[in-house]
């Protein structure tokens, strides 16, 4: 499974990159609010030392402001995938994005059928949010699910990218179920090393280890 840090901050991004778990960034508006830098001016930053996708946003709703936005961001290095609204105007954007050689994600999924869509237009990548609708006691990892046997059923090339990813938990369902990717807050995907046994087990080595009283240097 790839790993994608749901960030646009910089520090965290590369402490993702230093534990070797860093396979691209996704961004989205209130990311880009919460890191209170310029949206280009960031994104560049994350490109110029992230070697996978990083998804960049559009903030316009209708297809031509869509077109123009992902014309300037997508400018701005080779690995950026223009990010577009599971609506209409979305998909008719990812369709010519997508023909143009240019990744897209298709964010804010909620439906296994609103997923067929982005398949059927050449999304890259596919965003279903799942920590959202557990939110409204809805499973999100059964619409990962509906998904994964959907595009498996008809060879769609699609990455099917779980988002909106809160725990561990989550992480390890969707690896369970197949997704490609999952984007995560960098504080989740740092979490995935922590095991009670593991402290215990250091613990206890340590202190065998100052009995013998050698050291290795
Ligand atoms: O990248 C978008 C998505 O991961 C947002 O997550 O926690 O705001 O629902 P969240």
């Amino acid at each position: 499974m790839k790993f994608f840090a749901d960030t646009a901050d910089v520090a965290e991004i590369r402490e993702i990159k230093d534990m070797g778990l860093l396979d691209g960034v996704t961004t989205n508006p209130s990311l880009i609010a919460k890191a209170g830098r310029p949206f280009k001016e960031v994104v560049a930053e994350i490109c110029s030392f992230v070697e996978g996708p990083v998804s960049a946003e559009v903030a316009a709703l209708d297809f031509d402001g869509m077109i123009r936005e992902g014309n300037i961001l997508r400018k701005i290095a080779k690995n950026i995938a223009i990010k577009v609204p599971l609506t209409v105007e979305g998909l008719k954007a990812c369709k010519v994005f997508s023909s143009e050689g240019t990744m897209v994600n298709v964010t804010l999924c909620f439906s296994a059928n609103q997923a067929l869509l982005a398949a059927k237009a050449g999304a890259t990548f596919i965003s279903p949010f799942v920590g959202r609708l557990d939110d409204i006691n809805i499973d999100g990892m059964e619409l990962i699910s509906e998904i994964r046997q959907i595009y498996d059923n008809y060879d769609y090339d699609t990455n099917i990218l779980a988002a909106s990813i809160r725990t561990a938990n989550h992480i390890r369902q969707a690896a369970l179920i197949g997704a490609d990717y999952a984007t995560a807050p960098p504080a989740v995907l740092k979490g995935l090393v922590k095991h009670p046994l593991t402290d215990k087990g250091i613990e206890s080595f340590l202190a065998d280890w100052k009995k013998t009283g050698q050291t290795i240097v």
